[in-house]
């Protein structure tokens, strides 16, 4: 806690408001009692200036382009890390030693299978639901499944069901996707990675051996990496929101996916991509900037612009170049990807979108890479959901196990009528 108070003064009244201190990043003022002392709430709508809640685990420097897990810096785990050890390292605060990540490694992959029954909620979906649709329902199913992981006042099931979601997210996404083409599901492969498992699970047939290309496995791993977790962004304040009256985690996550699925959050990634191909070739991006900064045209240029990073967001750096490596590896040459360069340059020399301070998102460059890798539109935030699931569970654990954390329940500013009488309706 910070020497110096805030000072709030009400008319000729005054209080003081401790100020708390973080590790790193901005201190916060404690407004706790601030009901209690004035009869006054604070008014945030969309939450610009509130902390929700104290964690340890991910941070975000906004106007420097840092993000941090547990202190590591995104770049590094980006580069040097596997989504299984960032797993590890979300949801126990530090990296592992050898051992024990082979031992959780094992443990995920232990749990990859789905109760058999599970399948046949696949069937009840049209063929041509969205896979996020199907998500959002099987996930929520899971609760149903798993009876002995939904105490959570038990740190031990608490911990099964992380490890349970962390590993049935990519064969319930595989399932997903395979149900929409019509193909056979195939059951996971425990000699396989956590990525390589999912691609084959995705990608191969019964027909014949699939073989995991070892550029697509890196590159969807670098992808599941950097979406992780990141900090109290809109779905994990909904997990978080979920968890804190006591709902199980199935049902807390599957809340997750619905809000990532909106293209404002995890949807932009399909939305900008889409985005791209409509645009198809850079001739016609004036057009397009023209509407994005016409306020009359609800169009926004989708992988631009977010609530935190404000120079740049460090996930789409390591994803611009993991991009053009990608596609050389795989020798594709999709003219999407000029495309997306053309319009960034443009974008980031245009005073509208200087002056507001827009950039390049997470969202803006991945499409590229999974469009490359085969994966259609509509999985694209299946896979943003699939890796958000580890820093979905972290979230929950920690809120879960802090006992300053109560149930989330904001208060509002009333402009509707006051208290007037019922007027039967002949007399109306
Ligand atoms: N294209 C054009 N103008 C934009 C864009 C954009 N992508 N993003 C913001 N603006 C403009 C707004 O019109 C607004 O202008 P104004 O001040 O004249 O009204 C200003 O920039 C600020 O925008 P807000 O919507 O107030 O910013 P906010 O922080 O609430 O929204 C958001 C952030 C939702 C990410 C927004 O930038 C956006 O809609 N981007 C496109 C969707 C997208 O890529 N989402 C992915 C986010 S990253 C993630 O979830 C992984």
């Amino acid at each position: 806690m910070a020497d110096t108070k805030a000072t709030l003064t009400i008319g000729d009244a005054t209080k003081d408001y401790d100020i708390l201190d973080g590790s790193v990043g901005p201190q916060v003022i404690d407004v706790r009692k601030l009901y209690a002392n004035t009869g006054m709430f604070t008014y945030d709508p969309g939450f610009t200036s509130t902390a929700s809640c104290e964690s340890n685990i991910t941070y975000i420097d906004g106007d420097e382009g840092i993000l941090l897990h547990r202190g590591y810096p995104i770049e590094q785990l980006a580069e040097q890390s596997s989504f299984m050890e960032v797993a590890y390292l979300l949801m126990n605060g530090d990296l592992p030693d050898k051992e024990t990540l082979d031992k959780f490694t094992y443990t995920i992959t232990r749990h990859t299978m789905v109760h058999e029954q599970l399948s046949t909620f696949y069937r009840g979906f049209r063929r041509d639901a969205h896979p996020m649709a199907i998500l959002c329902g099987v996930v929520g199913a899971l609760s149903s499944f798993y009876h002995d992981s939904t105490d959570i006042n038990d740190p031990l099931q608490r911990t099964i069901a992380s490890h349970r979601l962390i590993a049935k997210m990519p064969t319930i996404a595989a399932m997903a996707y395979k149900y929409s083409v019509g193909q056979p599901f195939l059951y996971p492969r425990n000699d396989l990675s956590y990525t390589g498992n999912f691609l084959r699970m995705t990608f191969g047939v019964p027909a014949e051996e699939y073989v995991v290309d070892p550029v697509v496995e890196a590159a969807m791993d670098k992808i599941f990496i950097l979406h992780a977790d990141h900090e109290q962004n809109a779905s994990t304040s909904t997990v978080r929101l979920a968890g804190s009256s006591g709902a199980n985690p199935f049902a807390c996550i599957a809340a997750g996916i619905a809000c990532l699925w909106g293209p404002a959050h995890g949807g932009a990634n399909e939305a900008a991509l889409n985005m791209l191909r409509e645009i198809g070739t850079p001739d016609r991006i004036p057009e397009y900037i023209a509407r994005a900064k016409n306020k009359d045209d609800p169009f926004r240029l989708m992988g631009f612009g977010h609530r935190v990073y404000k120079n740049f967001d460090p996930r789409a750096k390591v994803l611009s170049k993991a991009a053009s490596e990608v596609l050389d590896k795989l020798g594709i040459n999709d003219p999407v990807l000029d495309t997306a360069r053309e319009l960034e340059q443009i974008a980031l020399n245009d005073p509208y979108f200087i002056e507001k301070k827009l950039y390049p998102n997470v969202d803006f460059y991945s499409g590229v890479i999974l469009s490359a890798i085969g994966f259609p539109t509509e999985m694209f935030t299946v896979l943003f959901a699939l890796a958000r699931t580890v820093g979905w569970v972290a979230q929950w654990n920690e809120m879960i196990s802090d006992p300053a954390q109560k149930i989330g329940r904001p208060r509002q500013l009333y402009t509707g009528p006051a208290q007037r009488d019922y007027v039967p309706v002949a007399q109306r």
